[in-house]
């Protein structure tokens, strides 16, 4: 068992449920929290329900964690005021509850939103500017912001995740570079919550080895996992697969049309 008591925030989620079942059996406990319901499925799982808008639930939850994961918040483009509560707010909640608590790491989902006006053809490193796509994508530069502050200032170990695209398998074109496997996504998360706990910030992408792919593997020193997965090997079920890609329209593909954010903008 090389995992110790592991909190895991939207834990209902799409990644959240794959990543539990998957460090369940690593884990000393995991100590689950969402707002929406959620059952132990294991006698080392805790449920502890929460909403990420209030500070004191958030840190009943997270009380007694070794380290903490962050899956919650809403993961797509909304109103700025929505991703600013769940997003922004719930991200402060998570650092401030284990500032106060003393948990020394905390693994933060990002999102390639954050930088998605990359053009295709540029690999793109965590260390340049972020280039947000949308709303959401802002949010999550402000979730990597406030873990830099938190690391900088209190001394915590933060990691952020730039998550791909998480699926079984990709199934648009785009996915051909941005799929993230669940078997990578687990892969990156161990890593992330395992590695040597030391002060201080970073952020990686959590991305496969997809031969299309535009974002930089981690450095080893900082996360050391290596994806096995390569999204090329799906490109026959994918239709589309095979016209050629603009080098220079954005990474985010359709998230960065101006339509995707002016429905959410009244
Ligand atoms: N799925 C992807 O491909 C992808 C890509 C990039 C980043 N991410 C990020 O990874 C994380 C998990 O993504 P997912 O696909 O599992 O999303 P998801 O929507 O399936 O799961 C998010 C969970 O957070 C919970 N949640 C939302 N608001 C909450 C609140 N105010 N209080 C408590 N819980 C709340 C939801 O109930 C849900 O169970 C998100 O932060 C997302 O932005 C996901």
């Amino acid at each position: 068992m090389v995992l110790g008591r592991i909190a895991i925030t939207g834990a209902a989620g799409t990644i959240g449920t794959a990543v539990r079942r998957a460090l369940r059996s690593e884990a000393e406990l995991l100590l689950l929290t969402d707002r929406v319901p959620l059952r132990a499925e294991a006698p080392n799982e805790e449920v502890r329900p929460a909403d990420l808008s209030d500070p004191a639930a958030v840190e009943a939850a997270l009380a007694g964690a070794d380290a903490v994961l962050h899956l919650g918040g809403i993961p797509d483009e909304a109103p700025l005021a929505a991703l600013l509560t769940a997003n922004v707010l719930g991200t402060h909640h998570v650092l401030e509850a284990a500032r106060r608590l003393g948990i020394g790491r905390v693994v933060l989902a990002s999102s390639n939103r954050a930088a998605g006006f990359y053009p295709a053809g540029h690999l793109t490193s965590p260390r340049e500017p972020v280039r947000p796509d949308g709303l959401y994508g802002v949010s999550k530069a402000a979730l990597e912001a406030l873990g830099s502050l938190y690391a900088d200032k209190f001394g915590l170990s933060v990691l952020c995740l730039r998550i791909g695209t998480f699926a079984p398998a990709p199934v648009e074109p785009r996915d051909l570079a941005t799929w993230l496997s669940p078997r990578d996504a687990v892969g990156f998360v161990r890593a992330a919550l395992t590695a040597p706990a030391r002060p201080g910030f970073a952020t990686a992408y959590a991305v496969s080895a997809n031969t299309r792919r535009f974002w930089e593997l981690p450095d080893r020193d900082v996360l050391d996992y290596v994806p096995v997965d390569d999204a090329e090997v799906h490109s026959a079920d994918v239709p589309g697969a095979e016209l050629p890609t603009d080098p220079t329209a954005p990474q985010a593909g359709p998230y960065a049309r101006p339509e995707f954010t002016l429905r959410h903008l009244g």
